[in-house]
């Protein structure tokens, strides 16, 4: 367990097939409509935990999942950081920075070199977290994945 600089009693770990309900719920509950209409099922993080191709971490509190980082390999050693999501009622205590910390400690024991995220470009939270922790703008897709909606592209090299 790992606790950085946050302001409530939580911990920080890698996660493990036994939190996929868990890991399903609290992402389709903060981040399911951002990301497709499709549901994001326990039976997918099963898969995805199992491929060993992402890395989740878990923010835990009272033995209870609150925050979910996924990032996922691309290439020999690059990660693409692809679900950031915590609980509406432990929001503004430091969990999402922890989580993408976390992460990016675990994408640099498995070699990874770059790190990637794509971003809402009117999601002005995650996109200061990411700034924040030296992650720099270098690319900006208008109307990407949905109409009306523009991405911006971070990188940070590890
Ligand atoms: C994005 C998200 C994970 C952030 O989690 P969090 O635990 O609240 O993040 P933190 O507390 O670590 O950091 C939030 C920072 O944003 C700042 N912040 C909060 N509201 C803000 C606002 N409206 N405008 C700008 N900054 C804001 C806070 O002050 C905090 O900075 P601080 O640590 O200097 O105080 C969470 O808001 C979430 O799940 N949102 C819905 C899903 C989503 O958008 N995910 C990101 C996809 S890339």
């Amino acid at each position: 367990m790992f606790s950085f600089g946050i302001r409530m009693d939580a911990g920080f770990r890698l996660a493990g097939a036994e939190d996929a309900e868990e890991i399903a719920r609290t992402v389709q509950e903060n981040l399911g409509g951002e990301l497709s209409p499709k549901k994001i099922s326990a039976s997918l993080v099963k898969e995805k935990l199992k491929d060993k191709k992402d890395v989740f971490v878990v923010a835990v509190t009272d033995g209870k999942i609150i925050g979910v980082s996924r990032a996922s390999f691309e290439d020999l050693d690059l990660a693409e950081i692809r679900w950031l999501a915590v609980e509406k009622n432990y929001r503004n205590k430091g969990i999402g920075t922890g989580l993408v910390e976390k992460t990016l400690e675990a994408l640099k024991d498995k070699g990874k070199r770059k790190i990637t995220a794509r971003v809402r470009a009117d999601s002005l939270v995650p996109l200061s977290i990411f700034s924040r922790l030296g992650f720099e703008k270098e690319g900006y897709f208008r109307e990407h994945y949905r109409k009306g909606v523009d991405i911006i592209q971070l990188g940070k090299f590890l």
